[in-house]
């Protein structure tokens, strides 16, 4: 599975090339938008609704420097150790880098730092190609297991998750475990934010679960990740539900990546879906993740056929994620 993973990132952004022609005024808008505000302390545990809710302007403003977050994470490891990798950096200007990893190849890159403005310990991972990642979650011979319970302590053995993921989030999981101990004792910090987007948010996903069973209770774990596929089944959704409260995923408009692995094959996602209808109109949408949200993604994209591959990539809420769009 690991090598698997290790071809996905070979491939040029062939699609993702397309959506490269952002308007240089949807940049600016981000860029104002992305403006340090004391006053944003944003916990989304409030999203976890159980009727959809359309968010306000001010709701969807405060993802954009999760987001932003995310999009890092796709740059080179040598702009990220001094915070320098453009627009995606600059948004977050205050963030200490302390750790930067993977090689985007086996390991999927990935950073560690402090938000001084939020008081967290931030960890990002890296996504992959979409088309080859619809490829991957489509095949008919995907791999699941339990979860390691020298990972995850007291995991019920009812749960499990696709294998790939399980793989790869143990590859860094114990690394960025360490450096997260590190800072919170070296900085004071209370929170530990996850973010990720596509692979990196089930990183992200996973990683939010194994922080809160390997950090002292008085850490407050939150996770934000944008068009993450269903990462194990529903025992492990309730079971992530119950130990992180405070967490959204965004899922961009028609993208299909968030509708695989198919619920066909047990799987299912856990709470927090906030849906991105179409630029500056979202939900927020209950639960359950059934068919019955007109406005959600399952509902929107009911088969991989009527969705569409580059709205993986964004726009959420103006900004890209991807590669091609480290600038
Ligand atoms: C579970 O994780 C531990 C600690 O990383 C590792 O030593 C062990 O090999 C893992 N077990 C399995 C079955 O992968």
């Amino acid at each position: 599975m690991r090598s698997t993973f290790s071809s996905l990132l070979l491939l040029a952004f062939a699609v993702s090339a397309k959506a490269a022609a952002v308007p240089t005024s949807v940049h600016s808008a981000i860029a104002s938008v992305a403006e340090p505000d004391s006053a944003r302390r944003s916990d989304f545990t409030s999203f976890a609704a159980d009727t959809v809710t359309t968010l306000s302007a001010e709701e969807l403003e405060d993802f954009a420097p999760y987001t932003q977050f995310a999009r890092a994470a796709y740059c080179p490891s040598s702009k990220l150790t001094n915070w320098d990798c453009g627009e995606a950096c600059e948004a977050n200007s205050g963030f200490q880098p302390t750790l930067t990893g993977g090689d985007g190849n086996a390991v999927q890159l990935y950073f560690v730092g402090y938000w001084p403005e939020e008081n967290s310990v931030v960890v990002s991972h890296e996504g992959t190609d979409p088309t080859q990642f619809l490829s991957l979650l489509t095949d008919a011979n995907l791999a699941q297991e339990n979860l390691n319970t020298s990972l995850f302590p007291g995991v019920d053995d009812s749960v499990w998750v696709h294998s790939g993921f399980a793989d790869q989030q143990a590859l860094t999981g114990p690394i960025v475990l360490a450096e997260t101990k590190r800072l919170i004792a070296a900085k004071g910090a209370t929170t530990v934010t996850l973010v990720g987007h596509s692979l990196g948010g089930a990183l992200a996903e996973m990683d939010a679960v194994y922080m809160t069973l390997n950090l002292p209770s008085n850490i407050h774990v939150k996770a934000v990740t944008y068009g993450t596929p269903r990462v194990g089944n529903a025992a492990w959704a309730s079971f992530f539900d119950a130990t992180v409260p405070d967490f959204v995923r965004v899922n961009n408009e028609k993208d299909l990546i968030p509708i695989v692995p198919g619920r066909g094959l047990g799987y299912a996602h856990p709470h927090g879906e906030v849906h991105i209808v179409s630029p500056g109109d979202a939900v927020a949408c209950s639960p359950d993740d059934d068919a019955t949200d007109s406005a959600c993604t399952i509902a929107t994209v009911p088969n991989i056929a009527v969705g569409n591959i580059l709205n993986h990539l964004g726009p959420y809420e103006g900004i890209m994620i991807g590669t091609i769009f480290c600038t």
